[in-house]
């Protein structure tokens, strides 16, 4: 049996699969975020090592875990958990979806080293610039440092006691030569920082070290594998089986990714798609990257006072033409493919007629603009996907993935009820670490139902396409 966990940004979930890849239990536990400043957003690390400990209580709870072999990591990708001499946090770790280092980035990026190596635009999310943007705003803080983790690195130091990481997270730190497949010291140093404060780097599906013998001991477990894992796009991909050149998935989680595994690395920077290492050797992927899709979702759940599954339930199970009024779900800016980290949100075309309906609507609809804008890019780059799995709790609503698929012109295909996100991909790589198997183990999953694009709507969404693209030039001048 194997254990995939994912930090994801509200909430750390774990699976226990066992050998025919049967998920046997699950146990999600929630996490907040703190925004204590306009485009921050922070967590602190005890509060996933918490979350950690209740969902293994919880599994342990459940089932006997005395079969497992191996564990696979996966999380929230780019947060900077910065450690001390002693591993003690420093600061809370600043996130993925947190804009602060915008300054930073732009200078780091004007560097055309960064892109050359890295193959990515210094996003203002990534690692990189959020360390340049302690050095000048937390600068006794930064002289302190000795480590610095990505998110679910920071899981297996706890777990392990090893400092590690992998190639398709640490591609996201803007420090990783992509294509060698290694950190790239004139990047590091070109932060003030060396080879001295980084993780050592393995592969997503070897193992990186053993689960902690307390630790075992406590939750009723041998000896267990840790494997590498990955950052949860790719671990998803693992997830879903989009190993391979033409294999992608659209994920509608916090944020919103449209994924495309690659047989080399392919880096196209001047698109503001992401080109990084996948979870196997000698794998590599591409995804375009919008930074709140449920996040804009439950947001306006928020403001009218519904849960967001009622919102959606309220729409019924078949996509309409989009109406007057109009959502940009750039909350807290947006990645690809603007890299604008300065423009917020917007609701516009409102009239008397606009309800909460017609604003779940334009929520959704904007997601799937922002989303086609993604895909967009990705195909300017020549990487074609014939069709996408959907992952991510949006995926259950049958309204969205209609009105996504008229949106992208491609069907989508949902799996058979289960989960084969993150986490479940976090398993297979375990599973992998474990027992020397490979990609043949990351399988597509069964269709439970497929979205074909609506030829009746296609014209309509295209039309409100176009209307969005030129509503967002017209903002990021207000903004
Ligand atoms: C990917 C990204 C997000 C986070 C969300 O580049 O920033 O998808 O990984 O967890």
């Amino acid at each position: 049996m194997y254990i995939g966990i994912d930090l994801g940004t509200t909430g750390v979930k774990a699976l226990l699969v066992d050998d025919a890849q049967h998920v046997v239990a699950g146990v999600v536990a929630p996490l907040d975020m703190a925004r204590p400043k306009p485009g921050w957003s922070e967590q602190d690390p005890a509060d996933w090592i918490a979350a950690t400990e209740a969902v293994f209580d919880g599994l342990a709870a459940q089932a006997d875990l005395s079969g497992v072999a191996g564990i696979g990591l996966s999380g929230q990708m780019h947060g900077a958990v910065v450690l001390d001499a002693a591993d003690a946090v420093l600061r809370p770790a600043i996130l993925w979806n947190d804009t602060r280092a915008h300054a930073e980035a732009a200078a780091m990026d004007s560097d055309p080293i960064w892109r050359k190596v890295s193959g990515n635009i210094v996003f203002p999310g990534f690692t990189a610039p959020k360390l340049a943007w302690m050095k000048a705003h937390e600068a006794d803080l930064f002289d302190r440092l000795a480590r610095v983790l990505l998110p679910k690195d920071y899981l297996r130091l706890w777990l392990t006691g090893e400092a590690v990481s992998e190639m398709s997270d640490a591609a996201g730190t803007s420090w990783l030569d992509v294509s060698m497949r290694d950190w790239s010291e004139d990047l590091l140093a070109a932060t003030g920082l060396s080879r001295d404060v980084m993780p050592g780097l393995v592969e997503g599906s070897a193992r990186s070290g053993d689960l902690r013998r307390d630790l075992a001991g406590r939750w009723g477990m041998g000896p267990v594998a840790v494997a590498g894992g990955a950052g949860d796009n790719a671990a998803s991909a693992i997830g879903v089986g989009a190993v391979s050149l033409g294999q992608g998935f659209v994920s509608l989680g916090t944020s919103g990714v449209v994924f495309a595994a690659t047989e080399a690395f392919r880096p196209a920077p001047a698109t503001a798609v992401h080109s990084f290492c996948h979870a196997l050797p000698g794998v590599w992927h591409q995804m375009g990257v919008i930074l709140s899709a449920t996040d804009m979702l439950n947001w306006y759940a928020g403001l009218v006072g519904a849960k967001a599954t009622d919102l959606t339930a309220e729409l019924g199970d078949r996509a309409r033409a989009p109406g007057r009024a109009m959502v940009l779900p750039y909350l807290g800016g947006e990645r690809t493919p603007h890299n604008d980290a300065r423009v917020r949100a917007a609701m516009i075309g409102l009239d008397h007629a606009t309800d909460r309906l017609a604003g779940t609507r334009a929520v959704l609809e904007g997601v799937c603009f922002a989303l086609k804008d993604s895909l967009d890019a990705l195909t300017a780059t020549g990487t074609e996907v014939p069709r996408l799995l959907a992952v991510g709790g949006g995926s259950m609503s049958d309204y969205w993935l209609g009105a996504l698929a008229t949106t992208l012109d491609l069907p989508i295909d949902r799996p058979v009820g289960g989960d084969f996100g993150a986490a479940f991909g976090a398993a297979r790589l375990g599973q992998m670490a474990a027992t020397g198997a490979g990609a043949e183990i990351a399988t597509a999953p069964e269709i439970a139902r497929s979205f074909d694009p609506d030829p009746n709507l296609g014209a309509a969404f295209a039309d409100a396409h176009a209307r969005y693209d030129s509503a967002y030039t017209a903002l990021k001048d207000l903004s």
